[in-house]
């Protein structure tokens, strides 16, 4: 990267259809999928949403997470075969949502089939997350997996310490190097941005890590709709921005298939990052901006200098 770069940021694309299933937590999404969100999932909209990608010409793209329905290990196959309309996997990273880990399943039929897509491992050998994507001299991309299997009902998720652990030296190293540092999660790291249900119950110790040593940006989804807030990073105020889901239209919840592009540039007092939303106008049969936000975030050595 040399003075300004774009990622853009998808989630809760819930692309794959799932066949019955009769695992208890499996057979009430089965019934949820059947009922209700396979009648929200905009099939035009998704598939003019690769080429609009594309004509944005982005550096990067992060997907945070519920790519498929139940977490089949034939959804993962789905997936797996429609990335490739995103471009370049090296320059994409992924993390799984709670819909993609409903059940303990084994790695080579399920998260090994997107593992070009996660990207390299930041961690000790054999974790797979923190994930670690270097997008061009300047920006880093670190994945979190806050996946896991959670009771009927319930749509929890969890770092875990090792994760976390790791998160720390993952930070530290980029932070030294001066890259603008995304992490990103499916659940949101924000507390109220959804119900006890659906929280991270380790929120506050990731917010810590985060807190100790720096990040410049936090993406997430889950919530499927638009979310801007911000957590303390290293004695700042960072972004904390979640995208809604880039396939759901639903009229009664006023939600049409939307995602982020986010343009950052290095200036004098650190970074700048212009946030556009894209969403899909039906009538149009288009995806256009829906809304900007231009937001800034110091760098520690200037924060350091100021202070
Ligand atoms: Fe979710």
């Amino acid at each position: 990267m040399t003075s300004d770069s774009t990622i853009v940021h998808l989630s809760d694309l819930h692309l794959s259809a799932p066949s019955p299933s009769f695992h208890p937590k499996r057979a009430l999404a089965y019934l949820s999928w059947r009922l209700r969100r396979r009648s929200h999932f905009d099939r035009e909209a998704f598939a003019a949403l690769p080429e609009d990608i594309r004509g944005l010409n982005p550096s990067g793209a992060v997907i945070t997470g519920d790519l498929t329905q139940l977490g089949l290990p034939s959804e993962y196959e789905q997936v797996a075969d429609w990335l490739p309309q995103l471009g370049d996997s090296s320059r994409i990273s992924l993390v799984p949502g709670n819909h993609d880990v409903t059940r303990a399943e084994p790695p080579a039929r399920t998260l090994a089939l997107w593992d070009q897509w996660i990207g390299p491992p930041g961690g000790p050998a054999g974790q797979q997350f923190p994930s670690v994507r270097e997008i061009g001299d300047d920006l880093v991309l670190v994945g979190l997996s806050s996946a896991r299997p959670s009771l009927p009902t319930l749509a929890v998720g969890t770092l875990g310490s090792a994760q976390l652990e790791s998160l720390k030296e993952v930070l530290d190293v980029a932070g030294a190097a001066g890259r603008f540092r995304i992490v990103f999660l499916h659940h949101p790291p924000c507390e109220g941005d959804v119900g006890w249900r659906k929280r991270l119950t380790d929120a506050e110790q990731l917010r810590c890590v985060l807190n100790s040593h720096g990040t410049e940006l936090v993406l997430h989804g889950h919530a499927h709709r638009p979310l801007f807030g911000s957590l303390v990073a290293a004695g700042r105020s960072v972004p904390v921005i979640g995208a809604p889901s880039a396939s759901e239209s639903n009229a009664v919840k006023g939600r049409r298939p939307r995602y982020n592009a986010y343009r950052i540039a290095r200036v004098a007092a650190g970074w700048e990052l212009d946030v556009s939303v894209r969403a899909w106008n039906a009538r149009e049969r288009a995806f256009e901006v829906d809304e900007t936000r231009r937001l800034s975030v110091s760098s520690p050595e200037n924060l350091r200098a100021a202070n």
